[in-house]
């Protein structure tokens, strides 16, 4: 294939998505993790099931950059995930070392790359990613924003027992306990959430939205896969189709929704050059109010990750 994309980091998340990157036969795979075995193995594996599931991705397990060169979108998934009673922000200091550090080599063979950034605290993590990449900010992003939507969908679709398909929800803000699910913008075919959902039951939707992942490291004790792979996925395609889709990512922002020099979720157009536009929508008091909280907690975050040496 003449598409390449490299998912850094062979673990729950990387793995379940080279898995999806290949059989949606969008482009070839290199899995790279510094665990020697583990990247080669789960390709190899992977490979093995292109038959019966029929594609000819090309999917290369490695611990060596030198396979992701002239990669189109390098996603980045290296990192520790939560462990049950954390948050997100508790895996800062050790995720900050690990972006950097991994971010240094993606550049170094992929200079023209288009960067997707999945590990956590997300909106951190692209901070550290922009700066250590020196990319423009159209090539720097963080998913967050479509998988925080898609669980507000599922709930949704849940709710009402219809098709997810039916469904279109939006969260704007940090991907945190902060993070600001828009019923407003949340519909069902069309039709506002507030129409259809009494008020109640949207408060314990959107609640169970924000605790979403923490609901899942509970169960699982380690974090979401399934979910996150398949919302990076899409970011993937949409870039690799140039499809125009607007869907909610973390960027960086220059003055839009009021905000400067911060990456935070916003619906922003997602084709072929990256992040292409940011859609600006007009919210309410009470709406922005919730953002600008979540904004202080990326700041705060980004504020720490300045007093650390990583
Ligand atoms: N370079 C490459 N890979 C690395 C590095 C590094 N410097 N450091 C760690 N890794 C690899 C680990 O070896 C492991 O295989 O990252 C992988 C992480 O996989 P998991 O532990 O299974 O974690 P996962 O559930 O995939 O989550 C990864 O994504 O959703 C976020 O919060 C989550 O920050 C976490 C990240």
């Amino acid at each position: 294939m003449d598409r390449k994309v490299t998912v850094v980091g062979a673990g729950n998340v990387g793995a379940t998505l080279a898995q999806r990157l290949a059989e949606k036969d969008l482009c070839d795979v290199v899995l790279v993790d510094i665990v020697e075995g583990v990247p080669q193995g789960k390709s190899l594996d992977l490979l093995e099931a292109a038959p019966v599931e029929k594609h000819d991705a090309k999917i290369i397990g490695t611990n060596d950059y030198e396979a992701t060169r002239d990669s189109n979108i390098v996603i980045i998934t290296a990192g520790v995930p939560r462990k049950p009673g954390m948050s997100r922000d508790d895996l800062i200091s050790t995720n900050a070392g690990i972006m950097k550090k991994v971010t240094g080599q993606v550049v170094k063979y992929s200079p023209d790359s288009i960067l997707i950034i999945v590990s956590n605290p997300l909106d951190a993590m692209c901070h550290v990613a922009y700066e250590a990449s020196g990319f423009p900010k159209n090539r720097v992003m963080g998913m967050a924003g479509i998988l925080d939507s898609a669980r507000f969908r599922a709930f949704i679709a849940m709710e009402l027992n219809v098709s997810v398909e039916n469904t279109h929800a939006f969260v704007l803000g940090g991907h945190g306990d902060t993070m600001v699910p828009l019923p407003r913008f949340s519909t069902v075919s069309g039709i506002p959430i507030t129409e259809l959902i009494p008020q109640d039951r949207i408060d314990a939707i959107v609640d169970r939205t924000r605790n979403g992942g923490a609901e899942i490291v509970k169960l699982l004790t380690t974090s979401a896969y399934y979910a996150p792979a398949s919302a990076a996925c899409e970011m993937a395609e949409a870039i690799l189709k140039d499809k125009k889709k607007i869907l909610p990512c973390a960027a960086y922002l220059e003055g839009e929704y009021g905000f400067n020099d911060l990456f935070i979720g916003v619906p922003v157009k997602l084709g072929a050059s990256g992040i292409e536009d940011v859609i600006e929508i007009t919210l309410t008091d009470e709406e922005k109010a919730a953002l600008a909280n979540s904004a202080n907690a990326v700041q705060g975050l980004k504020d720490l990750l300045k007093t650390m040496d990583y």
